[in-house]
């Protein structure tokens, strides 16, 4: 099967939509105790190079928020995603989310709203709450129905059910059709059944339903042969979207539907979920979904843009074996989380040991305590902390210089994992021409080196705040080979070959 490979530049550097390519493996190396012969699928993907990246967005025209809006978003969608997997999400609100996002408009000096990129902020930044909002989503193409049709499923560690639009699919807002994306029903495949009945189809009490910070996605339940990585499994019970807000109908929504990840017990649809179903039959060797997380700044060195989804084992080819460690999964309600042991800033161990990570991927941040974040940045040579959001009573956001070397590491199962120092400075906070001070606050003067908003982010937002969890995202995420294993309840992590 030939690799397919389409990547999806948004108009800022790190909004990457990457389609995976599919095609199925064997593996003869045994990782911790595998089977001899573990059965896995992989799904590949690429990032375009940086550079080009930033030449278009310079030759463009196009304006983007100011990078702490694009930060704000980054974080609400990290906490919206953080206070549902901890069990927390009635105390974090759609008006809290809100208002941390018009506080921070309000943070951002003047001077700033003008640089050649960025736009002045606007009240339609608060749709940037939603769920999909500028973040990096990684997507794979399965084939659904007889005959067999691709659809783009965006890989979701955050929910545990599949689904496309189905035939007859509505936009919730107003519109009659869910956009320019591939439908599933009677009449484009002969292998579709409803299990629902759908003539009865009441959208105030669904079959299934999933919320989502700005809208919701619901549906009737169906059946139809789906293949992902050359595998058929035949039959398999899953969601179609008859209801959909516009976060998925847009046409610029590159994906057709979702593949939720996450343990079976959270799925809203109350089915096996596909991970399940292809174990279950032997397809695959463990309900294990691991992940390489592709890095688009590492344009000069294809082995590591390239990135990869496994289901069913870990891809010996892809980790050190060595560094290979194996913990205990610490979240309870569905999700995976990890003992921290530690966090080690340029060599400097901060003496905490009692911290948990949740891991997920679909979160691009590394969301903390602010007091840790106070402490993990006065330890970064050039770092500073926005003075306008203490003015404005915010937590604070940190700023690093672009080309900052401290290493940060996580300790996992007795191992440090360093974060690219590169993946810390995310997003310059001006272009760097010294136009303006750029220290990502407003003391004026000139800093000599171009400053990055941190990809290291307090998570508090109005009374919500983080005590000992931190959320591990992609940030965090791009530097490890990280796995899930539902059966044996772990993750497990190792160093990138
Ligand atoms: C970009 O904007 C400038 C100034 O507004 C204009 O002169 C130029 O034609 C625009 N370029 C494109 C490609 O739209
Ligand atoms: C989640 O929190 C609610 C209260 O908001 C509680 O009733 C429920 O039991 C909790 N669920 C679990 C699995 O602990
Ligand atoms: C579906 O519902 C309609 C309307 O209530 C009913 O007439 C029909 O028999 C139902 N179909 C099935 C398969 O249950
Ligand atoms: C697992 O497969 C068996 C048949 O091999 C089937 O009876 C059972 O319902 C399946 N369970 C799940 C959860 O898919
Ligand atoms: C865990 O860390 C927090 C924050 O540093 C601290 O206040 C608390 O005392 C620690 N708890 C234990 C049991 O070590
Ligand atoms: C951005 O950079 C260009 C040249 O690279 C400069 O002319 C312009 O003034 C800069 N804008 C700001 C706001 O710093």
């Amino acid at each position: 099967m030939t690799p397919y490979r389409l990547c999806f530049l948004d108009f800022f550097i790190l909004s990457l939509l990457c389609s995976f390519s599919v095609h199925a493996h064997p593996l003869t190396t045994p990782s911790l105790a595998p089977p001899a012969d573990p059965k896995f699928l992989s799904l590949a993907l690429t990032a375009p190079p940086v550079n080009n990246a930033l030449k278009e967005l310079q030759q463009s025209n196009i304006t983007q928020p100011h990078a702490y809006i694009i930060h704000q978003q980054h974080l609400n969608h990290a906490l919206s995603r953080f206070a549902k997997m901890t069990n927390r999400s009635k105390s974090l609100t759609r008006e809290i989310l809100v208002n941390a996002m018009n506080n921070r408009i309000g943070t951002i000096p003047k001077r700033f709203r003008g640089v050649h990129w960025m736009r002045e902020p606007q009240s339609g930044d608060n749709v940037g709450l939603s769920i999909w909002g500028q973040d990096l989503g990684y997507i794979a193409t399965a084939q659904l129905g007889t005959p067999p049709r691709d659809f783009r499923l965006l890989v979701d560690s955050g929910s545990a059910d599949l689904w496309v639009g189905g035939e007859g699919c509505e936009s919730n807002d107003g519109g009659d059709s869910c956009g320019p994306h591939p439908l599933l029903g009677p009449s484009s495949s002969s292998s579709f059944a409803y299990i629902s009945n759908v003539s009865t189809f009441d959208e105030t009490n669904p079959p299934w339903i999933l919320n989502y910070v700005t809208g919701s996605v619901s549906g009737v339940l169906v059946q139809d042969d789906v293949t992902i990585g050359g595998v058929k499994i035949q039959s398999h019970a899953f969601g179609a979207a008859l209801r959909e807000s516009n976060d998925f109908t847009r046409d610029d929504i590159p994906f057709d539907g979702l593949l939720g990840l996450a343990k079976k017990d959270v799925s809203q649809q109350r089915l096996p979920p596909l991970l399940s179903s292809l174990y279950n039959a032997s397809l695959i060797s463990a309900p294990i979904a691991a992940y390489k997380l592709p890095r688009s700044k590492d344009h000069h060195n294809p082995a590591t843009v390239q990135g990869e989804l496994t289901i069913g084992a870990l891809n010996r080819a892809l980790y050190d074996p060595r560094t290979l460690v194996q913990v205990e999964n610490v979240n309870p309600f569905g999700y995976f989380g990890v003992q921290m042991g530690g966090v080690v800033v340029g060599g400097k161990d901060m003496g905490w040991s009692n911290r948990t990570g949740l891991v997920d991927s679909g979160t691009v941040l590394v969301v903390a305590p602010q007091m840790d974040v106070d402490i993990i940045h006065s330890n970064i040579p050039g770092a500073v902390k926005s003075p306008s959001d203490a003015a404005a009573g915010e937590p604070g956001t940190w700023s690093v210089p672009c080309d900052m070397k401290t290493r940060v590491g996580i300790k996992v199962g007795g191992r440090t994992f360093e974060l690219d120092p590169r993946d810390v400075a995310m997003w310059p906070v001006d272009n760097g021409s010294g136009g303006g001070n750029s220290d990502g606050g407003d003391a004026g003067g000139t800093h000599p080196r171009r400053m990055c908003v941190s990809g290291i982010s307090p998570g508090t937002v109005g009374p919500f705040h983080l005590d000992t969890d931190w959320m591990l995202g992609s940030v965090f995420l791009k530097n490890v080979y990280f796995a899930t294993d539902e059966e044996k309840d772990v993750v497990l992590m190792a160093r990138l070959k």
